[in-house]
């Protein structure tokens, strides 16, 4: 991390000196100091996290590494999870306008790397159909926090789309991304049944500049954790970097962001000696985690299986996807056991009614079902609060399955839910 090398400081000492001088001579209030830390209140996020607790037995394996990875690996997964937890500052590049100060903060449970219930806000407008993301108001993510309270940002009263998206985990995404995109596409062309379609989200990768099939995000709206990585340092904590250079300035006004904005751009710099910047480490992190691993069977669960295929969950929740060739042993021509096509689709009234990247407002990536034990609330909100009613909340392409459940037996249904539950 070069952002704190005495280096580093020193040209910012020499930046804000210059900007003094400017000051002085031209309009002293544009540049005035932030101030005094401000009083934990409504523009200050909650603490650090906590040491999560011991995990129960049926928990544990969350949260480690991959299995099989070299010395250097398990180096670059363990310095990745320190960066992963680091806890910003303004000093460090936080904000002005930020969601959260650490990645762990709304990634840990059941382990550093898991989701949380800390829920974003997504806002926009939408006129007959046609969706606005109001970029130029600081649409479409809200930033909840500031460093100084005249930066808190608001939704704006012209916004008539407000959506609430739950923190997802991050276990096995190394698997997911070396799922060549080939492999989607084919598993897209095979026909399904009920009607179910489901449509590869075309996304340009800010890393590689290439058209790639995306599939992280709720919006299947990047295709690589780097990306991602570099895209959650910018949006949620307010870290500038290569990919994402420019500051959110609140609500959209530049001229508030100039006054408080501190620090040069990009915030995050690669560490010469190391080769390696923020986004870089967080992403290694990630792509080692290991993947949820399931529990065993019982009768009961082995009936809800095969419920699941029959019912018709399987044309979206696909059981299994494989790597491709990769260098690195551990992510090479794997079995993925994600129970996911990584596909959107149309979910009719189960939407969040915000346009991404690749995804049109109605459309959902199916979510990979692996590790879903760990989890709750469940959809993208977090609407559910039970298996039982996660799977009667799906609507569109998902209807004709859901009508399948919603017919069986409560006894066949606790054993479909059983089933869930081993994963
Ligand atoms: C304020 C809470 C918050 C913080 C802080 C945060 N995230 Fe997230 N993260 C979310 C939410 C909410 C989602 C799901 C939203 C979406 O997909 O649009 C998400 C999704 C993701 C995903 C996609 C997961 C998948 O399975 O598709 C990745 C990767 C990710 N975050 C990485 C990070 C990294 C790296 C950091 C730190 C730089 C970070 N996040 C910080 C809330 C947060
Ligand atoms: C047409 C594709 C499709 C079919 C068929 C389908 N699902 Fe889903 N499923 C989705 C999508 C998309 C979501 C995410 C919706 C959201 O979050 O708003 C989802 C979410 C879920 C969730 C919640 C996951 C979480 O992390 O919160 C569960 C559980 C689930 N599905 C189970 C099932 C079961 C059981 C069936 C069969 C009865 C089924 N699904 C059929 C696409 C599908």
């Amino acid at each position: 991390m070069k952002k704190f090398s005495p280096n580093q400081k020193m040209v910012a000492i020499a930046v804000a000196a210059v900007c003094c001088v400017l000051s002085a001579a031209s309009a002293i209030a544009q540049f005035a100091p932030p101030g005094p830390p401000q009083p934990p209140g409504p523009t200050q996020p909650p603490g650090p996290v906590q040491t999560p607790a011991p995990l129960p037995a049926n928990l544990q394996g969350f949260g480690g590494a991959l299995v099989g990875l070299s010395r250097d690996l398990i180096d670059a997964f363990n310095q990745g999870r320190i960066e992963f937890t680091n806890v910003e500052t303004p000093a460090s590049g936080l904000g002005p306008i930020f969601n959260g100060r650490s990645c762990a903060e709304c990634h840990s449970s059941p382990a550093i790397g898991g989701g949380s219930n800390t829920r974003v806000t997504r806002f926009g407008r939408n006129v007959d159909g046609v969706f606005d993301a109001m970029e130029s108001q600081g649409g479409s993510l809200l930033q909840r926090f500031a460093i100084n309270p005249a930066l808190q940002e608001v939704i704006p009263h012209e916004a008539n789309v407000i959506a609430q998206r739950l923190s997802t985990p991050l276990f096995g995404l190394g698997l997911i991304e070396a799922i060549p995109d080939g492999a989607i596409v084919q598993n897209m062309l095979v026909p399904k049944p009920d009607g179910v379609r489901g449509k590869a989200a075309e996304i340009t990768d800010v890393v590689s500049g290439q058209k790639r099939v995306g599939r992280f995000g709720l919006k299947a709206q990047q295709a690589t954790l780097l990306a991602f990585s570099a895209d959650a340092y910018a949006n949620e904590m307010g870290i500038t970097n290569r990919f994402f250079p420019k500051e959110n300035a609140p609500n959209g006004n530049e001229s508030l962001l100039a006054r408080f904005k501190r620090t040069i751009d990009p915030e995050d710099e690669i560490d010469p000696a190391t080769g390696k910047s923020d986004i870089d480490m967080a992403a290694d992190f990630m792509r080692f985690l290991a993947p949820p691993t399931r529990v065993a069977a019982t009768p009961q669960s082995a009936v809800g299986e095969s419920l699941f295929g029959q019912a018709g969950c399987t044309a979206c929740h696909t059981p299994v996807l494989r790597t491709g060739p990769n260098p690195i042993a551990a992510l090479d021509r794997k079995a993925v056991n994600l129970f996911s096509d990584l596909l959107l689709h149309d979910m009719g009234s189960l939407n969040d009614g915000i346009a991404l990247a690749g995804a049109g407002t109605h459309e959902m990536k199916t979510p990979p079902l692996w590790g879903l034990r760990a989890r709750g609330p469940y959809l993208h909100d977090g609407r559910a609060t039970s298996l039982d009613a996660a799977i009667r909340a799906h609507d569109g392409e998902g209807a004709a399955a859901r009508d399948r459940y919603i017919g069986m037996t409560p006894q066949l249904k606790r054993n479909l839910q059983d089933f869930l539950n081993t994963l």
